[in-house]
């Protein structure tokens, strides 16, 4: 007969951008089991990127039952597992029914760019300066409050619901709640203040709704869901369906503040950097949000219930391992997305190739909308253009020479989110008045010591990469179980993850990075202007 193991285990749903995980961590925050499924990108028009809100449910149902028999098979019980957390892609866009639960357009996920045109002429609206101090997020396509005024005005049956008052709006966190717990028989309809702070609707004082911004945008008459805190045993509520029926839910977190409370950086001062689909940085800034004067967003890190809410600097990169994914399947230049370092190693520099990756425009902490992806290499030898073949019209392609390898264009796609990290520190310093010494990262790239290696070079700052890559899914665990006491306190984690990381050391001279950047920065001048 099989042993079997008893302990305390917590657990976290993942839903990411391009795949959903479930992970099953016990107190040491070490996975036990887990499961990951990838879903259909749906790209309508250029520009545009939708997901199947059942497609988001699905894949998160499947990676529950898959862990949960894993976890059962390796000798673990269920009801072992204390309480769940959830973790999700922030800013995406879901709008259903109230009355039948069913959604009424595809979520509008957070890179899409349909807004460009909608954003361009709320900018000159009155009021659109007062918008970053009021919720810490600029004026962009990045945000739900611009999909949702979208989705009123172009889909009919949006409208119409809207106007019978019957229209749910929700992040992905609230959808996937709002299911689990029972859907349209009593299903819970709730966010929490990381998540309602990157719709533009949540004053980023408060925590609530403002009355103000939701008049600015139009959507007053619009459901929206309870903001309760990111950590609570009470308002979640309890999974209806599956393997872990009755199991509590009672944490939720954007997954950038899961990847910080995963890092455990819960001091001011601490920060990360997670490579996903895109690449976001966060700065631990305290109980007080600092609005930014170069180019960063404030937003909620976390609000554990009975803890005053924390507060971080973000610096939010839209393209990092889509860019990867580009060159898999875009461009064929890998068949699989790790390969990128080993190609990128085969040469010691970009053969002068900067690619900037502005496949959504560019985001912090520039925020140039009409931004297309770039690549450049000075000087411009007149026969370039006849490479233009090898990319997609919207990809322009400034200058190339004949040396230009692969090689040198997986390794400016590497540099291109390296840099952009670089210039979110400089953003950072500015902001806070203090400078890293050392920059935390997880997430698919950092798996990568060759990117890792090219991100110190570029920063100039020691990398520190931890064991256990699941960050993200550790955070919401952590989450959840501070709520049910699996951990009471803050130091009590201290020890968690800390064993086995690695650090990568700059080898580069300050002149080299100095020079360098500025080659990048000048290349971003030339990416602007290419949206009519
Ligand atoms: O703001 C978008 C972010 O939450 C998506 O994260 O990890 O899917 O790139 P990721």
């Amino acid at each position: 007969k099989k042993k079997t193991i008893r302990g305390t285990y917590t657990a976290a749903i993942d839903q990411g951008t391009t795949s959903s995980r479930f992970i099953i961590f016990d107190k040491e925050g070490q996975p036990q089991s887990s499961h990951q499924v990838e879903f259909p990108q749906i790209y309508p028009h250029a520009g545009w990127v939708e997901h199947d809100p059942f497609d988001l449910l699905k894949s998160v149902q499947t990676c529950i039952a898959r862990a949960c028999e894993q976890f059962v098979d390796r000798g673990f019980c269920l009801e072992d597992i204390k309480a769940i957390g959830i973790t999700n892609q922030r800013e995406t866009t879901v709008v259903w029914d109230t009355n039948t639960g069913k959604p009424l357009y595809n979520a509008v996920v957070w890179p899409d760019t349909r807004t460009s045109r909608l954003v361009h002429e709320l900018k000159r609206r009155e009021g659109a300066d007062g918008l970053l101090e009021r919720c810490g997020l600029p004026l962009s396509t990045y945000p739900s409050s611009v999909k949702l005024m979208w989705l009123i005005k172009h889909i009919p049956s949006v409208k119409q619901a809207y106007s019978q008052g019957r229209l749910s709006f929700g992040t992905v966190d609230t959808w996937l709640l709002y299911n689990l717990t029972g859907g349209i028989d009593g299903g819970k309809y709730v966010t929490d203040p990381t998540n309602a702070s990157r719709t533009m609707f949540c004053n980023i004082r408060t925590l609530e709704y403002d009355d103000y911004l939701l008049d600015w945008f139009g959507v007053k008459g619009v459901n929206l869901p309870k903001i309760v805190p990111s950590s609570d045993p009470d308002e979640y509520g309890f999974m209806a369906e599956g393997p872990l029926k009755g199991t509590k839910i009672a944490g939720c977190l954007g997954d950038q503040s899961a990847a910080l409370v995963g890092q455990c950086a819960f001091s001011p001062g601490m920060a990360k950097n997670t490579y996903g689909t895109g690449c976001f940085l966060l700065y631990n800034t305290g109980t007080e949000p600092v609005i930014s004067e170069n180019g960063l967003l404030s937003t909620v890190a976390y609000a554990f219930k009975g803890h005053k809410p924390m507060y971080a600097l973000e610096g939010s990169i839209a393209v990092a391992g889509s860019a990867v994914k580009f060159l898999r399947d875009n461009l064929g230049l890998i068949k699989h997305s790790h390969e990128i370092g080993d190609l990128a190693a085969t040469v010691k520099n970009t053969g002068g190739v900067i690619f900037v990756t502005a496949f959504s425009g560019l985001f912090a902490p520039y925020w140039i909308d009409d931004a297309r992806g770039t690549i450049c290499t000075p000087p411009l030898p007149p026969h370039a253009l006849s490479t233009t073949n090898l990319f997609p019209r919207s990809h322009t392609v400034v200058g190339m020479t004949q040396y230009t390898t692969k090689s040198h264009i997986a390794r400016a796609t590497i540099e291109a989110v390296c840099y952009q990290t670089r210039a979110i520190l400089d953003a950072m310093e500015k902001d806070s008045g203090t400078t890293l010494t050392s920059l935390c990262v997880d997430g698919g790239m950092s798996n990568s010591d060759i990117c890792m290696q090219i991100q110190a070079d570029i920063v100039g700052i020691e990398v520190d990469r931890p064991q256990m890559r699941e960050t993200t899914a550790l955070g919401a665990a952590i989450a959840a179980g501070f709520a049910v006491d699996v951990w009471k306190e803050f130091h009590e984690l201290k020890g968690i993850n800390r064993e086995g990381r690695t650090t990568f050391i700059p080898h580069t001279e300050v002149s080299e990075r100095e020079a360098k950047f500025a080659r990048w920065t000048k290349a971003v001048e030339r990416c602007k202007g290419w949206v009519d």
